[in-house]
Protein backbone atom coordinates (compact mmCIF):
# COMPACT_ATOMS: atom_id res chain seq x y z
CA UNK A 1 0.00 0.00 0.00
CA UNK A 2 1.42 3.04 -1.01
CA UNK A 3 1.41 6.33 2.02
CA UNK A 4 -1.53 8.22 0.31
CA UNK A 5 -3.33 4.88 0.22
CA UNK A 6 -2.79 4.41 4.14
CA UNK A 7 -2.87 8.04 5.53
CA UNK A 8 -6.91 7.75 3.26
CA UNK A 9 -7.20 4.34 4.91
CA UNK A 10 -6.15 5.93 8.23
CA UNK A 11 -8.07 9.18 7.79
CA UNK A 12 -6.29 10.89 10.65
CA UNK A 13 -2.78 12.24 10.89
CA UNK A 14 -3.13 13.43 15.16
CA UNK A 15 -0.99 16.47 15.40
CA UNK A 16 0.98 15.75 18.70
CA UNK A 17 3.27 18.12 20.50
CA UNK A 18 5.79 16.58 23.04
CA UNK A 19 7.26 17.81 25.93
CA UNK A 20 8.87 15.06 27.44
CA UNK A 21 10.82 12.20 26.14
CA UNK A 22 8.97 9.70 28.22
CA UNK A 23 5.56 10.56 26.86
CA UNK A 24 6.40 9.59 23.45
CA UNK A 25 5.85 5.97 23.32
CA UNK A 26 3.33 5.32 25.92
CA UNK A 27 1.26 8.11 23.87
CA UNK A 28 1.93 5.54 20.50
CA UNK A 29 0.63 2.98 21.98
CA UNK A 30 -2.94 4.71 23.79
CA UNK A 31 -3.19 6.14 20.13
CA UNK A 32 -2.51 2.85 18.67
CA UNK A 33 -4.87 1.44 21.11
CA UNK A 34 -7.49 3.31 20.00
CA UNK A 35 -6.90 2.68 16.22
CA UNK A 36 -4.95 4.97 15.02
CA UNK A 37 -1.48 4.52 13.33
CA UNK A 38 -0.43 7.73 12.02
CA UNK A 39 1.58 10.45 14.53
CA UNK A 40 2.65 13.66 13.23
CA UNK A 41 5.18 14.94 15.87
CA UNK A 42 6.01 18.44 15.78
CA UNK A 43 9.50 20.18 15.92
CA UNK A 44 7.80 22.66 18.39
CA UNK A 45 9.90 21.17 21.13
CA UNK A 46 13.01 19.84 22.31
CA UNK A 47 12.87 16.84 22.52
CA UNK A 48 10.55 15.92 19.41
CA UNK A 49 13.78 14.48 16.97
CA UNK A 50 14.46 12.07 19.88
CA UNK A 51 10.40 11.21 20.21
CA UNK A 52 10.28 10.25 16.57
CA UNK A 53 13.41 7.98 17.37
CA UNK A 54 12.00 6.34 20.24
CA UNK A 55 8.82 5.77 18.36
CA UNK A 56 10.11 4.55 15.16
CA UNK A 57 11.94 1.54 16.95
CA UNK A 58 9.69 1.14 19.78
CA UNK A 59 6.46 1.21 18.34
CA UNK A 60 7.31 0.65 14.71
CA UNK A 61 3.35 -0.35 13.77
CA UNK A 62 3.14 3.51 14.07
CA UNK A 63 3.67 5.54 11.41
CA UNK A 64 5.79 8.12 12.71
CA UNK A 65 6.61 11.54 11.02
CA UNK A 66 7.89 15.16 11.57
CA UNK A 67 5.46 18.30 11.67
CA UNK A 68 5.91 21.73 11.60
CA UNK A 69 8.90 21.65 9.89
CA UNK A 70 9.80 25.17 8.73
CA UNK A 71 13.59 24.47 6.56
CA UNK A 72 15.64 22.02 5.32
CA UNK A 73 17.70 21.53 8.12
CA UNK A 74 15.06 20.31 10.15
CA UNK A 75 14.06 18.36 7.62
CA UNK A 76 17.42 16.24 7.70
CA UNK A 77 17.19 15.83 11.15
CA UNK A 78 13.79 14.54 11.20
CA UNK A 79 14.73 11.86 8.38
CA UNK A 80 17.78 10.73 10.52
CA UNK A 81 15.40 10.24 13.27
CA UNK A 82 13.41 7.84 11.65
CA UNK A 83 10.19 10.38 10.42
CA UNK A 84 8.33 8.41 7.61
CA UNK A 85 6.74 11.34 6.68
CA UNK A 86 6.98 15.49 6.72
CA UNK A 87 4.03 17.96 7.48
CA UNK A 88 5.00 21.65 7.35
CA UNK A 89 2.70 24.90 7.73
CA UNK A 90 3.41 26.35 4.18
CA UNK A 91 5.61 25.86 0.88
CA UNK A 92 9.74 25.39 1.70
CA UNK A 93 11.06 24.29 -1.50
CA UNK A 94 14.06 23.31 -0.61
CA UNK A 95 12.46 21.32 1.87
CA UNK A 96 9.80 19.49 -1.08
CA UNK A 97 12.85 19.05 -3.36
CA UNK A 98 14.69 17.43 0.02
CA UNK A 99 11.60 15.16 0.57
CA UNK A 100 11.04 14.30 -2.89
CA UNK A 101 14.65 13.59 -4.04
CA UNK A 102 14.74 11.25 -1.01
CA UNK A 103 11.34 9.51 -1.62
CA UNK A 104 10.10 10.73 1.64
CA UNK A 105 6.33 11.59 1.83
CA UNK A 106 6.00 15.52 2.31
CA UNK A 107 2.94 17.41 2.75
CA UNK A 108 3.24 21.21 2.97
CA UNK A 109 0.13 23.59 3.88
CA UNK A 110 -1.46 25.31 0.77
CA UNK A 111 -4.72 27.23 1.31
CA UNK A 112 -4.25 29.72 -1.51
CA UNK A 113 -5.25 28.59 -5.29
CA UNK A 114 -1.52 30.03 -6.18
CA UNK A 115 0.34 28.18 -3.16
CA UNK A 116 -1.72 24.83 -4.84
CA UNK A 117 -0.69 25.63 -7.97
CA UNK A 118 2.94 25.87 -6.50
CA UNK A 119 2.68 22.24 -4.66
CA UNK A 120 1.59 20.86 -7.81
CA UNK A 121 4.24 22.44 -9.87
CA UNK A 122 6.77 20.99 -7.33
CA UNK A 123 5.13 17.71 -7.61
CA UNK A 124 2.97 17.24 -4.97
CA UNK A 125 -0.64 15.60 -5.04
CA UNK A 126 -1.20 16.32 -1.34
CA UNK A 127 -1.70 19.71 0.80
CA UNK A 128 -2.10 20.72 4.23
CA UNK A 129 -4.64 22.79 4.20
CA UNK A 130 -4.61 25.07 7.63
CA UNK A 131 -5.45 26.43 9.49
CA UNK A 132 -8.56 24.91 8.26
CA UNK A 133 -11.04 26.99 10.02
CA UNK A 134 -9.56 30.32 9.55
CA UNK A 135 -9.09 30.17 6.02
CA UNK A 136 -12.90 28.60 5.20
CA UNK A 137 -13.03 25.04 6.19
CA UNK A 138 -14.87 22.33 4.54
CA UNK A 139 -16.70 25.00 2.42
CA UNK A 140 -13.28 26.74 1.29
CA UNK A 141 -12.00 23.04 0.70
CA UNK A 142 -15.29 22.46 -1.85
CA UNK A 143 -14.45 25.97 -3.97
CA UNK A 144 -10.88 24.89 -4.71
CA UNK A 145 -11.53 20.84 -5.41
CA UNK A 146 -13.29 22.42 -8.57
CA UNK A 147 -10.04 23.49 -9.73
CA UNK A 148 -8.16 21.37 -8.52
CA UNK A 149 -9.78 18.19 -8.83
CA UNK A 150 -6.37 16.18 -8.55
CA UNK A 151 -5.57 17.29 -5.36
CA UNK A 152 -6.04 15.60 -1.77
CA UNK A 153 -6.68 17.73 1.53
CA UNK A 154 -5.60 17.20 4.84
CA UNK A 155 -7.29 19.99 6.83
CA UNK A 156 -6.03 21.35 9.99
CA UNK A 157 -6.58 23.43 12.97
CA UNK A 158 -9.64 23.41 14.38
CA UNK A 159 -10.47 20.23 13.30
CA UNK A 160 -13.06 18.35 15.90
CA UNK A 161 -15.36 15.19 16.66
CA UNK A 162 -18.06 17.83 16.02
CA UNK A 163 -16.73 18.72 12.27
CA UNK A 164 -14.98 15.50 11.72
CA UNK A 165 -17.75 14.05 9.26
CA UNK A 166 -18.20 17.04 7.29
CA UNK A 167 -14.32 17.05 6.54
CA UNK A 168 -13.76 13.06 6.19
CA UNK A 169 -17.53 13.02 4.24
CA UNK A 170 -15.68 15.10 1.41
CA UNK A 171 -13.91 13.01 -1.49
CA UNK A 172 -10.70 15.87 -1.77
CA UNK A 173 -10.26 15.36 2.01
CA UNK A 174 -7.67 12.32 2.26
CA UNK A 175 -7.43 12.65 5.99
CA UNK A 176 -7.73 15.18 8.51
CA UNK A 177 -5.19 16.40 11.34
CA UNK A 178 -5.95 17.62 14.46
CA UNK A 179 -4.92 17.61 18.51
CA UNK A 180 -8.25 17.17 19.80
CA UNK A 181 -7.59 13.30 20.09
CA UNK A 182 -4.33 14.03 21.93
CA UNK A 183 -4.20 17.52 23.86
CA UNK A 184 -1.53 18.98 25.31
CA UNK A 185 -2.81 18.45 29.20
CA UNK A 186 -3.80 14.83 28.59
CA UNK A 187 -0.54 14.06 27.71
CA UNK A 188 0.90 15.92 30.67
CA UNK A 189 -1.71 13.69 32.80
CA UNK A 190 -0.63 10.96 31.04
CA UNK A 191 -4.81 10.20 30.79
CA UNK A 192 -3.70 7.41 28.02
CA UNK A 193 -7.14 5.56 28.59
CA UNK A 194 -8.86 9.10 28.20
CA UNK A 195 -6.87 9.59 24.36
CA UNK A 196 -7.02 5.94 23.48
CA UNK A 197 -11.59 6.38 23.96
CA UNK A 198 -10.70 9.79 22.25
CA UNK A 199 -9.08 8.09 19.09
CA UNK A 200 -11.33 5.20 18.87
CA UNK A 201 -14.13 7.53 18.77
CA UNK A 202 -12.20 9.39 15.85
CA UNK A 203 -11.74 6.35 13.93
CA UNK A 204 -15.80 4.98 14.72
CA UNK A 205 -16.90 8.82 13.13
CA UNK A 206 -14.22 8.26 9.86
CA UNK A 207 -15.36 4.22 9.45
CA UNK A 208 -19.19 5.25 10.04
CA UNK A 209 -19.17 8.45 7.66
CA UNK A 210 -17.16 6.69 4.40
CA UNK A 211 -19.16 3.65 5.02
C1 LIG B 1 -1.32 22.49 14.50
O1 LIG B 1 -0.43 22.36 13.68
O2 LIG B 1 -1.19 23.04 15.61
C2 LIG B 1 -2.62 21.96 14.12
O3 LIG B 1 -3.25 22.85 13.34
C3 LIG B 1 -3.45 21.57 15.27
O4 LIG B 1 -4.59 22.32 15.30
P1 LIG B 1 -5.70 21.99 16.35
O5 LIG B 1 -5.06 22.10 17.70
O6 LIG B 1 -6.78 23.00 16.12
O7 LIG B 1 -6.15 20.58 16.08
Amino acid sequence: MSFSEKVFEAGIVPVVVLNNVEDAVPLARALLKGGICFMEITFRTECAAECISLISKEVPEVIVGAGTILNVDQAKTAVECGAKFIVSPGIDEETVRLAIENDIPVIPGAVTPTEIMKAISLGLKTVKFFPADVYGGIKAIKALSAPFGQVKFLPTGGVSEANLADFIGNKSVCAVGGSWVCKKDDVLDHDWDKITALAANAVKIIKETRA
